[in-house]
């Protein structure tokens, strides 16, 4: 009797309603098919999705999402960037955005336009004061990153590009489980060993959440040095590791040698050893902290520059490998 729908002081034999229980329960899951259905849906509206990963921290990930969402959008293409880490408003600075809310109408996220029409979904939006950090239990941020997949209007996109926190942590996998067919990710590594062994760390990962890995980017990977001189004037370099670098000022005097910061060649190393494909080199370029701190992001400020070109041929490499595969994420869908 006690499963029965008719309860025994029922004199009219009228069937109960819910139970206020009942109701929330049956409310719940109701709410999270239609967003299982958004999500679904969302696998369809946009053509490649691709996550930014790290192993550490400060190798220049956000910097390096905001300049592939750039450079994409710079051909033209429909881009969206989803920014999933809560500690730093980073993305949105890059883009201009400091300081803007979450915009939702009838009950839809609506993204914010940043530069280039790129648009932008962080989680810097829901923070009050980007300067208090937040602490947020994992339920909570579990459910903020599905409603930032299958809540947001998006309108249909060439590129998702996914920016996450360092690390191998709740974050990617919860991406990986809920948003159908990834293309893949990228992983940001500088060229020191440091960063090496935990770009290592980030392929495994990889792995384990059965991402295909679209391959790894060297980012602060030789600091080009430019100057004028007398035409045919040998110039010395003195550089990192003892080294001389030794350059000759050209017909028109200019002269130019790079030097590198952080080693160099390692992104590559890591690539051949785990048998994924290496997309390039980014140049350090101090102008990256500069557009971080002014919201003008490199490309922006200088879209024929040096920085530009490196991005452009990075996100020839992705484009060539993501639009001729079909490589999808193999966890189940939950
Ligand atoms: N190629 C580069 N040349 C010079 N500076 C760079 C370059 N890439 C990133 N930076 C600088 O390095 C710092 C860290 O970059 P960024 O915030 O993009 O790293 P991150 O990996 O996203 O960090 P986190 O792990 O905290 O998310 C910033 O000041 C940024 O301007
Ligand atoms: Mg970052």
């Amino acid at each position: 009797m006690a499963d029965s729908p008719v309860r025994v002081n029922n004199p009219n034999n009228v069937p109960a309603g819910p139970t206020p229980d009942e109701q929330k329960k049956m409310e719940a899951a109701y709410s999270q098919m239609k967003r299982k259905m958004a999500m679904s849906e969302m696998g369809k509206s946009i053509k490649h999705k691709i996550m930014v990963l790290s192993g550490k921290g400060g190798v220049g990930k956000s910097t390096v999402a905001t300049g592939l969402a750039l450079s994409l959008a710079q051909q033209g293409l429909k881009v969206g960037l989803l920014d999933i880490d809560i500690t730093g408003p980073n993305v949105p600075k890059m883009m201009g955005l400091t300081g803007r809310r979450l915009n939702v109408e009838s009950g839809r996220i609506h993204p914010a336009q940043g530069h280039l029409g790129v648009k932008v979904i962080s989680m810097a939006f829901l923070l009050e004061d980007e300067d208090t950090p937040v602490v947020w239990r994992g339920p909570i941020k579990l459910g903020a990153i599905q409603q930032f997949i299958g809540d947001v209007e998006w309108g249909g996109l060439d590129y998702l590009i996914i920016d996450f926190p360092p690390g191998t942590s709740d974050e990617p996998l919860t991406v990986a489980q809920n948003l159908p067919d990834i293309d893949g990710m990228v992983i940001v590594t500088t060229p020191q060993d440091v960063a090496l062994l935990d770009s290592r760390k980030s392929i495994t990962f990889a792995n384990s959440l059965k991402v295909n890995v679209i391959g790894v980017i060297e980012n602060m990977s030789g600091y080009t040095v430019r100057g004028k001189a007398p035409s045919g004037t040998d110039i010395e370099l003195a550089a990192p590791g003892g080294k001389t670098i030794r350059v000759t000022a050209d017909s028109e005097g200019n002269w130019s040698g790079t030097l590198d910061i952080f080693k160099s060649g390692g992104g590559e190393k890591t690539a051949a050893e785990f048998g994924v494909p290496f997309l390039g080199k980014l140049p350090f370029d101090p102008g990256f902290v500069r557009g971080g701190d002014d919201g003008v992001h490199r490309i922006v400020s200088e879209p024929d520059g040096p920085s530009s070109l490196a991005f452009a041929e990075v996100v020839a490499q992705i484009q060539t490998k993501v639009e001729s595969s079909s490589l999808n994420t193999g966890l189940e869908i939950i």
